[in-house]
């Protein structure tokens, strides 16, 4: 698909409006007239997300209907089910329309139809083609805005495509030549701990976790610097365990399937970061990628016994499967006395609980700062990558405590995505201010739902890119 804005004569044109028998509401004053009194004829009514066409003189229009007090969230909706429309018809050119000539109308209506174009294709052999173009009607001043939505949505697309990826291709390896990839394409410093360096380091957590796979850890982590002149300085962290067996305590049949997808975490970051260096936020951040692959060998690392963490800390193993919490616990350690962050944001497929608590879209939010979780909580709801905050008390972390070790990895099956979190508040230091996003149920979609497709959804990106832009 192709956007360029602007219009063309002689195509169909997409006319967004709200009709229904007893209220007209005309969200494109110049058209609609004849267009209503068309509908009235042929007695459609143009209600939410339903579609209409209408012929007038030779001219053929394609009526969206959109709610009367329609969101952001709508207009991305409404725009994807016209896209879908067009696809399905083989349309190769429209005119696109819009409701009103405000900015973030056109950010959400355009987002739709963006982030709506999109399937993952790589394995399917006979691909459908297509070639559709559509031409904005907007104003001039908005190819700005165009252009950042295309970079947004290119990132968000690359996160789906690589979560999506088989585990024998996005190793940690890979996930390392990918940010090698942007870093030098971008002129930015990039770090990178292998194997041997991560036990020369004493990064034992990352080192247990990823020790009996033939594909070994990583540790990647490149630096932007957009705002030279401030101390601030904003750490991502992100999950990428490549796939998650479980370990020796092996997931089962019916919950080991989805677990490439376990590197969410670090694909999320990692997008969230091209998002912002393409976008030349001036902010400075440094992201962090904890790459590993949990799987059963003979060198596995086992249930029971007691690792020192990079920051000292003692942990006693009692499940392999709670494998993400330790390697981000390293890598927070490791970011705060090598690149002294202010702020951390972690972001990680972590608990199962996340979902039997939130359910299968919603991000669970954890941290000790309130005016970071709530500048996250409102991108939340500006992007619809809603989050929602959980607490951490002294009972939770009352959970976790060592009998023969500081903490153990694993705090019982209740509050499972509370206790996760207060394990990795252990690794934050004092004055950091640190959010903690489960993405467990959010990265991961068994439908789709509108613009966000079945499989790597991509959550959590726009999320990102929208706090650190604001
Ligand atoms: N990667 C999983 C969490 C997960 C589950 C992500 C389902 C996406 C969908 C994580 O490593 C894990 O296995 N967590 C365990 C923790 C338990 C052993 C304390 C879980 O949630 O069951
Ligand atoms: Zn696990
Ligand atoms: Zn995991």
């Amino acid at each position: 698909m192709k956007l360029t804005i602007g219009s063309k004569s002689n195509i169909l044109e997409v006319i967004p409006l709200y009709y229904d028998k007893k209220k007209n509401i005309l969200f494109d004053k110049k058209n609609s007239e004849d267009i209503i009194r068309k509908l009235k004829e042929e007695n459609f009514e143009a209600q939410d997300k339903n579609i209409n066409y209408v012929n007038i003189d030779k001219k053929k229009y394609l009526v969206i209907g959109i709610k009367k007090d329609f969101s952001n969230e709508d207009l991305r909706k409404a725009y994807y089910v016209v896209l879908c429309e067009l696809k399905k018809r083989k349309i190769k050119e429209a005119k696109v329309n819009f409701p009103n000539n405000k900015e973030e109308t056109f950010y959400s209506c355009v987002e739709g139809l963006e982030l709506g174009d999109y399937k993952f294709d790589k394995y399917v052999s006979k691909k459908e083609k297509e070639n559709l173009t559509l031409y904005l009607n907007s104003d001039k001043k908005y190819s700005k805005i165009l252009k950042e939505i295309l970079t947004i949505s290119k990132n968000v697309k690359f996160c789906r495509n690589i979560v999506n990826e088989n585990s024998y291709v996005m190793t940690p390896k890979k996930l390392e030549s990918l940010s090698r990839e942007f870093a030098k394409k971008n002129k930015l410093n990039i770090k990178v701990l292998d194997e041997k360096a991560i036990v020369k380091e004493k990064l034992n957590l990352l080192y247990a976790v990823g020790c009996g796979s033939i594909n070994p850890p990583r540790l990647i982590i490149v630096e932007y610097n957009g705002d030279p002149k401030s101390k601030d300085k904003i750490a991502l962290v992100g999950k990428g365990i490549t796939f998650d067996t479980g370990g020796v305590n092996l997931k089962p049949t019916g919950y080991i399937e989805e677990m490439r997808m376990d590197m969410g975490g670090a694909a999320c970051m990692l997008s969230s970061f091209m998002s912002a260096v393409e976008m030349k936020i001036k902010k400075n951040i440094v992201l962090v990628i904890a790459a590993a692959e949990n799987v059963v060998s003979s060198k596995s690392f086992k249930s029971g016994d007691i690792y020192v963490s990079y920051n000292g800390t003692s942990v006693e193993i009692m499940n392999t499967d709670a494998e993400g919490r330790l390697v981000l616990g390293d890598a927070i350690s490791y970011v705060q006395k090598k690149y002294k962050p202010n702020k951390i944001i972690d972001a990680a497929t972590l608990t199962g609980a996340c979902l039997v608590a939130l359910g299968p879209s919603l991000i669970a939010m954890l941290g000790n700062d309130e005016k970071m979780k709530k500048d996250i909580f409102e991108s939340g709801e500006n992007t619809f990558e809603r989050v929602w905050e959980l607490p951490i008390y002294d009972e939770h972390r009352d959970l976790i405590k060592g009998e023969i070790s500081d903490i153990k990895n694993l705090g019982g099956r209740d509050g499972g995505t509370i206790t996760a979190a207060a394990f990795l508040e252990k690794f934050v230091e004092d004055k950091v201010k640190w959010v903690h996003l489960d993405i467990a149920g959010a990265m991961m979609s068994k439908k789709p739902e509108f613009y966000v497709p079945k499989g790597g959804t991509g959550r959590g990106v726009r999320l990102i890119y929208d706090y650190l832009k604001r």
